[in-house]
């Protein structure tokens, strides 16, 4: 009987997937709450047929090829902007992701940061919170209309696609900016395409939600804040460093913008006394997009399949650089 391959988990996630590898695998699990060091993974997975990541683990060229055996890498996540791509398909090794389970999650997330962001709900909290609410007040934590504003999404993939959605539900009025035009989702949602400057220029709510990706690093920097309303608000769910942090904190700091909610920053996690953090309009919440029980369990799932198809040679469901099989 052929021995069971073995596989490098990085993070202990939700027991469904877990158990799949289980059935099949010799699993190696990394159980800190915090990720793995590189030489810890380098080291514990140095004679694994697979691995099952995190977009806090660094999987370069240099880790693959000190994974001789690696014949599959599954992220748990859908973003996978950590890993080398184009080093893995030159190495032959298929990278699985989760698309599709979390983009109702996420997009519930991002609007939720709008409200929260628009109407000043963190700030309520913490004045409630410190023993600062003192009476009703005429002019007090005045915010901007969420109902009939305009939304602005920069990336119309599946999450933009479910934020415009929303958006809809709200009666805004909502524009989206992608490098493709999507005619058919335009007639769909009854959404409209702008160029991006022109949507920075009128959105109310910007929100983000295109890949990581060196076009998109540092899309929004100083003169994109520049452009956008001093009422306006920037919502990111995305990823960090598609804004440019101390552009962001000069934006916040003059009043280029508003507020902003991010789910993500430059640097992840953001240090203690950073000046994000000092910033009474800016809302954070630590990168949980996709954490509800439901969409973490239905990713667990999900990165276990891929996982186990690429060990058995076969196609992954779901892979991010399908061009692998192509070669
Ligand atoms: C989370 O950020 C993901 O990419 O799934
Ligand atoms: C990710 O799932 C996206 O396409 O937005």
């Amino acid at each position: 009987m052929a021995s069971r391959p073995c596989v490098y988990v990085t993070r202990r996630i939700p027991q469904i997937g877990l158990d799949m590898l289980n059935e099949e695998c010799q699993v190696d699990l990394w159980e800190g709450e915090l990720p793995p060091p590189r030489d810890t993974i380098l080291q514990g997975a140095k004679n694994c047929d697979g691995l099952l990541c995190l977009l806090s683990d660094n999987i370069d060229a240099e880790a693959m090829d000190s994974l001789p055996q690696l014949k599959v890498i599954s992220q748990y996540a859908v973003g996978v902007d950590n890993i080398d791509l184009e080093a893995a398909t030159a190495r032959g090794i298929p990278v699985g992701h989760t698309p599709g389970v979390l983009t109702e999650a996420t997009a519930d997330l991002a609007f939720g940061l709008l409200m929260a962001a628009g109407r000043r709900i963190a700030e309520g909290v913490e004045n409630v919170r410190s023993g600062n609410w003192h009476t009703w007040a005429p002019l007090g934590f005045l915010g901007a209309d969420v109902w009939e504003a305009k939304l602005g999404i920069i990336g119309l993939g599946r999450i933009g696609a479910a934020l415009a959605r929303r958006g809809s539900g709200f009666s805004m009025q909502v524009t989206y900016y992608d490098p493709v035009r999507r005619f058919e989702l335009e007639q769909e949602l009854g959404i409209e395409y702008a160029p991006l400057e022109q949507l920075l220029d009128e959105a109310d709510f910007v929100s983000l939600h295109c890949p990581l990706t060196s076009e998109t690093h540092h899309l929004i920097d100083s003169p994109a804040f520049q452009r956008m309303k001093p009422t306006a608000v920037l919502v990111n769910t995305s990823r960090g460093p598609v804004v440019n942090t101390d552009s962001l904190v000069t934006a916040l700091e003059k009043g280029w913008i508003a507020a902003a909610a991010l789910d993500v920053t430059d640097p992840e996690p953001l240090p203690a006394g950073h000046r994000l953090l000092g910033l009474p309009n800016c809302t954070i919440v630590p990168h949980i997009g996709s954490a509800t029980i439901s969409a973490r369990g239905k990713m667990a799932e999900m990165a276990a399949e891929n996982l186990l198809a690429g060990l058995q040679g076969k196609r992954l469901p779901h892979c991010a650089n399908s061009n692998v099989y192509n070669k």
